[in-house]
C-alpha cells in the first residue's frame, strides 16, 4: 500500500478509469459510462484531487502495477454535508483479476486505521443500491445502511445506499 502523489495522475486516472467500467458499464448505458469516465478521470481532474490536503490516496500494486486503489475526503471535501463529522471512503476499487484476495478489505483497513488516528468517529461510503458485491462486502466488514442519497447518472435517476461504520 502506497500513497499516490500527484506526479502519478495519469496513472491512477487510467486505474480509475478502467476500474469503473468494470463496475459499471454491464448494468448502465455505455455512452453514459464513457462520459463520466471522460470527464471525471481525465489526469488534469485526478491530479487537483491529489493536491487536495483534505483527500488521501492509496493505491495498491502488483509487481510494480496498480491494481485496486482507496480515496477518503474530510471536511468540505466530502460529497453529504450531513456526514461531514466523519471520514468518507469516496472510492474504493480493485481490477476485477484481482477481486477475492484480501486487497479490498486491506484498503478498508487503511481508512479505517487513518480515521481512527485523526480522531473522526465513524467511516462513511456511498454504494449504489445494485452493487451487490460490494454491499455485501461492506456489510461483512460492519458497516450498516444509514439513508440514501438519489443522483442522475446521464438522464437516469439512481440510488446510492449511504453506509456507516462507527469506530
Ligand atoms: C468491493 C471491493 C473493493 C472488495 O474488494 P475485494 O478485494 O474483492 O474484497 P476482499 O477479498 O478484500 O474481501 C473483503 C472482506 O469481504 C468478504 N467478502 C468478499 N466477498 C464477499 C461477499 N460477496 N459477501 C460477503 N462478504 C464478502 C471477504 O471474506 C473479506 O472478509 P474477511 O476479511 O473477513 O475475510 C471489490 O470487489 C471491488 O473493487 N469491486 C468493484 C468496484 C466496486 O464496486 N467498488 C465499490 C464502489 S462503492
Amino acid at each position: 500500500m502506497e500513497p499516490v502523489g500527484p506526479e502519478r495522475a495519469a496513472d491512477l486516472a487510467g486505474l480509475k478509469a478502467a476500474t469503473f467500467v468494470e463496475t459499471f458499464a454491464a448494468d448502465n448505458d455505455p455512452a453514459q459510462v464513457q462520459a463520466h469516465v471522460a470527464r471525471e478521470f481525465t489526469a488534469e481532474a485526478v491530479r487537483r484531487t491529489l493536491e487536495d490536503p483534505r483527500c488521501s490516496t492509496w493505491w495498491l500494486l502488483d509487481e510494480g502495477t496498480p491494481v485496486g486503489f482507496l480515496k477518503v475526503n474530510r471536511g468540505e471535501a466530502q460529497t453529504e454535508s450531513h456526514l461531514r463529522e466523519g471520514l468518507e471512503v469516496e472510492q474504493i476499487y480493485v481490477l476485477a483479476s484481482h477481486h477475492g484476495r484480501r486487497l479490498g478489505g486491506r484498503l478498508m483497513e487503511t481508512a479505517v486505521a487513518t480515521a481512527r488516528q485523526e480522531g473522526f468517529p465513524f467511516v462513511w461510503l456511498g454504494v449504489w443500491e445494485h452493487n451487490r458485491r460490494a454491499l455485501a462486502v461492506y456489510e461483512h466488514l460492519g458497516f450498516s445502511v444509514i439513508g440514501d442519497h438519489t443522483f442522475l447518472f446521464g438522464d437516469e435517476e439512481q440510488r446510492d445506499l449511504l453506509m456507516r461504520l462507527d469506530l
